[in-house]
C-alpha cells in the first residue's frame, strides 16, 4: 500500500497526516480526524450526504481522494457556526428541515456553497442546487423555505 503525507486546513486548523493514497476525503475527515459530521451515505457521488467545501466550491467528499486535498482549505459542517448556529442550521431547524438528519450536513454545506455565491437565488435555483441532495424524510420543500429563510437572515446581517 502506498502512504503519502498530507497537509490540509480543515475548519482553519491545519492538520498533516500520513495516510494510504486511495483514502477518500470523506474518510480522512472522518477517520482521521474524527469530524464525523460529515456522513458517508451512497459512497458513489450519489446522495450528497458527505458534501463539504473544497477551496470553495461543493463537492462529494467520497470521490475526491485525500492526497488531492494537500494544501486546500476544507470547510466541514463542525467548521460553519460562528459561536452560535449559523443562519443556515438555525432555519433549517426553524423550518423543520430535519428529521433523521442524515443528509443534513451535506444539504447545509451544498446550500452555503451556493449563498456564498448567490446571496438571494429563487426557489429555482435553489431546488436545482440540492438535486444532488439526497433527502429521504422531508420532501424538499421545507429545506428550500430553510435555504430561502436563511438567505433572508444573511442578507440583513
Ligand atoms: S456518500 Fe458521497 S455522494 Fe453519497
Ligand atoms: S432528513 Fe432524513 S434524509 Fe433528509
Amino acid at each position: 500500500m502506498d502512504w503519502r503525507d498530507v497537509t490540509v486546513y480543515v475548519n482553519g486548523d491545519e492538520y498533516t497526516k500520513t495516510i494510504p493514497v486511495q483514502m477518500t476525503l470523506a474518510e480522512f475527515l472522518r477517520d482521521e480526524l474524527f469530524l464525523t459530521g460529515t456522513k458517508i451515505g451512497c459512497n458513489e457521488g450519489e446522495c450528497g450526504a458527505c458534501t463539504v467545501i473544497l477551496d470553495g466550491v461543493a463537492v462529494n467528499s467520497c470521490l475526491v481522494l485525500a492526497v488531492h486535498a494537500d494544501g486546500k482549505n476544507v470547510l466541514t459542517i463542525e467548521g460553519v457556526s460562528e459561536g452560535e448556529l449559523h443562519p443556515l442550521q438555525q432555519a433549517f431547524l426553524d423550518a423543520g428541515a430535519v428529521q433523521c438528519g442524515f443528509c443534513t450536513p451535506g444539504m447545509i454545506m451544498t446550500a452555503k456553497a451556493l449563498l456564498d455565491r448567490d446571496p438571494a437565488p429563487s426557489r429555482e435555483v435553489i431546488r436545482k442546487e440540492i438535486e444532488g441532495n439526497l433527502c429521504r424524510c422531508t420532501g424538499y420543500n421545507r429545506i428550500i423555505d430553510a435555504v430561502e429563510k436563511a438567505a433572508l437572515m444573511l442578507q440583513k446581517r
